[in-house]
């Protein structure tokens, strides 16, 4: 079968060209086709701090694919078939390295120590108050200036009777972003046979601390650049979320989803309500909350489902997590360019991330982020694609 990559097609012809060679070509897009699973590895440049950054690619036995660099373990692209066979692209990202360095709104990475907000950069552990970072309104965002995200990690690839497999490790020292403890982390990513991308996490310190790691792909299940996400279809399993405040700290209570735009346990497109007269939709700009996952906690349970109905591409969510942040992409405004060539445009991506509560360390009736030493963190995040035929929009 002829490969040929669309963003590749878009990149060597003019805007007039392209639409005309693609329509042309159709017949040839890449589909999926069973194969041996395999994984590659290739250089991808340089950070500017001189760390030599690595991109891996696993391709699973039903020929879905995903590529991930050593930078951030960010995913770079993952490729999976709609309801004909045809494979797309479904995360956002850029070509190069430096892109990702520079301008890179969180695309596909790794997030820690503390993936979403702590208030005010601070929080008191054993009566020791640690200061954080501040990237954010005032707050720290995603483990600070330099989170996991912005840091290489070492790889290690395997194949495993599940999948091929790209086991990450980085160990960050006592006093990284003004977080107390040398934590040990590895996070092991695996495209499994049955079309799951699975990421395990494990970490141990040395001095009690706070964790809270995640996962940050924004998807278009449709194809990334292929335009806003308002109409994938959504459920989420979470009678409950945490009200924010306006720079999206939450206030610390627990308030039910029944009656409100955040009501998500019936299967909803992400636009039907998004833009209503809402004072959390108008805080966040549109959905940017956490979900209390209505599963027990610490086991692995279906947490959320989305549907695209044109592609008929599904994912189904599933972790060991407590709450989820369900983010429609309401900072991307137009400026970044994608691996592509195109525009990536308000809300033109979403991210489903299973983590602990935002500012849990400040909020005692939240579930502990506490680690100690001796202690096993451990955290699983599934994201299983499959097709359907008809989705009810
Ligand atoms: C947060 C958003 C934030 C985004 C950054 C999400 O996880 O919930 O508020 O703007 O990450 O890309």
């Amino acid at each position: 079968m002829l490969a040929l990559d669309g963003d590749f097609l878009q990149e060597m012809l003019t805007p007039r060209e392209y639409p005309l060679v693609i329509s042309g070509l159709s017949l040839l897009t890449p589909m999926v086709q069973a194969t041996d699973p395999s994984i590659t590895a290739k250089p991808f440049g340089t950070t500017s701090r001189g760390g030599k950054v690595t991109q891996h690619t696993l391709i699973n036995a039903k020929g879905a694919s995903v590529s991930i660099i050593t930078y951030g373990g960010i995913v770079t692209s993952l490729k999976v078939p709609d309801r004909n066979g045809k494979l797309a692209d479904v995360v956002l990202g850029f070509k190069t390295l430096s892109e990702y360095e520079k301008k890179s709104p969180y695309f596909g990475c790794l997030v820690g120590r503390y993936g979403n907000r702590i208030a005010e950069a601070e929080f008191t552990l054993d009566g020791h108050t640690y200061h954080l970072a501040i990237n954010n309104n005032g707050q720290s965002l995603h483990g600070g200036l330099r989170g996991f995200d912005k840091v290489v990690w070492s790889a290690t690839p395997t194949e495993t009777k599940q999948g091929p497999s790209l086991k990450l490790t980085y160990v960050s020292k006592d006093g990284e972003e003004g977080y107390p403890g040398n934590l040990s982390v590895t996070a092991t990513y695996t495209l499994t046979n049955k079309n799951e991308l699975k990421l395990v996490f494990r970490a141990k310190t040395d001095k009690a601390t706070v964790v809270n790691l995640t996962h940050h792909s924004y998807f278009n299940l449709a194809g990334q650049g292929s335009g806003d996400i308002l109409g994938h279809v959504v459920t989420i399993h979470a009678d409950e979320y945490t009200p924010v405040d306006q720079v999206l700290i939450p206030t610390g209570k627990i308030a039910p989803v029944k009656g409100t735009p955040l009501d998500f346990r019936k299967p909803m497109a992400i636009g039907d309500r998004i833009d209503t007269k809402d004072e959390q939709l108008k805080f966040a700009g549109g959905y940017d909350h956490n979900f209390v996952a209505a599963k027990l906690p610490g086991h692995l349970g279906l947490i959320a489902k989305v549907e695209e109905p044109k592609s008929g591409r599904v994912m189904e969510v599933i972790s060991t997590e407590p709450g989820v942040q369900f983010y429609s992409g309401n900072f991307l405004d137009g400026t970044l360019i994608g691996k592509g060539g195109r525009v990536y445009g308000f809300r033109n991506g979403f991210c489903i991330e299973p983590q602990h509560f935002p500012d849990s360390p400040n909020h005692k009736n939240f579930p502990s982020t506490v680690l100690k030493p001796g202690e096993i963190y451990r955290n699983t995040i599934i994201y299983r694609f499959s097709t359907a035929k008809g989705i009810k929009n």
